[in-house]
């Protein structure tokens, strides 16, 4: 892919999926990045090390469940950066547990990160790309809004991802714009160091492609999302499973 003169956001791009979704821009000639986490010392790290000189990458502390906070990092990076072309909406979180076992907290938590942060993001993006007639926006589903024990709060939040990714992509199709989801299944990232080896062994077992998917593997569908090989692709969710969804 090649985004020469193109100015993207990553959220949750401190490591993992976002961070190798940041790589994969900087190495296709992205032109500006901003790069966006909870932690300044640690997004400015990964900032730093994709981009040594700072010229084109830059990273922003910002809880993308605070309204607020989403506000006034999106104007400083409109402030730096001059626009945004590309949206990829990649923070998100687990707070694991049983249905009858789950708290409150841990449902309100999902949901305000994973559905609510993207609401706040787009909210930010949106009216500027309806005006400059050009947007990419790719949202960070998963495959556990089909069903994953333990998950009600988990995935109902990237059920909802995907439903609020149709609805947009249908409003702004005719402003050049698109609105796409990847729903990937096991990713080698932090977010599953929480599972049990034994637990994990049964997952991978079950995988027709018998391993995780890696970070990269996710990168590479964000890069043709958010590149413009996928011109006349709007609204879809695709599933990056190695196999287990079909
Ligand atoms: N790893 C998997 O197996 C998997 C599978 C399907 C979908 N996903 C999705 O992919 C995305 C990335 O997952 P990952 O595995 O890289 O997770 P990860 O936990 O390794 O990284 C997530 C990043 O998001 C940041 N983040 C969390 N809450 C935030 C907030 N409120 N504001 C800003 N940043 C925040 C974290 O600090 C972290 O750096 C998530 O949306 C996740 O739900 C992951």
């Amino acid at each position: 892919m090649n985004f020469t003169g193109k100015v993207a956001v990553v959220t949750g791009a401190a490591r993992g999926i976002g961070e190798a979704i940041a790589k994969r821009f900087v190495d296709d000639q992205v032109e500006g990045l901003a790069l966006i986490d909870l932690d300044q010392a640690s997004i400015e790290e990964t900032a730093q090390k994709l981009d040594p000189t700072g010229k084109r990458v830059a990273g922003f502390a910002c809880n993308i469940a605070d309204r607020e906070d989403v506000a006034r990092v999106f104007a400083e990076i409109l402030s730096r950066f001059g626009k945004v072309d590309i949206l990829v909406n990649n923070a998100g979180i687990t707070r694991d547990a049983m249905f009858h076992k789950m708290t409150d907290d841990q449902w309100d938590s999902v949901l305000k990160v994973n559905l609510d942060g993207i609401y706040n993001t787009c909210k930010q993006v949106v009216p500027g790309m309806r005006e400059q007639n050009y947007g990419k926006i790719v949202n960070l589903a998963s495959v556990s809004a089909f069903g994953n024990v333990g998950q009600t709060n988990y995935g109902a939040s990237k059920a909802a991802v995907i439903g609020f990714t149709k609805c947009l992509a249908r409003e702004i199709a005719r402003n050049n714009c698109t609105v796409n989801a990847i729903a990937p299944s096991y990713v080698d990232t932090d977010m599953l160091r929480a599972v049990p080896d034994n637990v994990m062994a049964k997952f991978i077992e079950a995988i027709p492609a018998r391993r995780l998917a890696q970070p990269s593997e996710i990168a590479s569908v964000v890069a043709f999302l958010s590149s413009d090989d996928s011109s006349f692709v709007n609204g879809e969710c695709i599933v990056v499973s190695g196999g287990s969804y079909m």
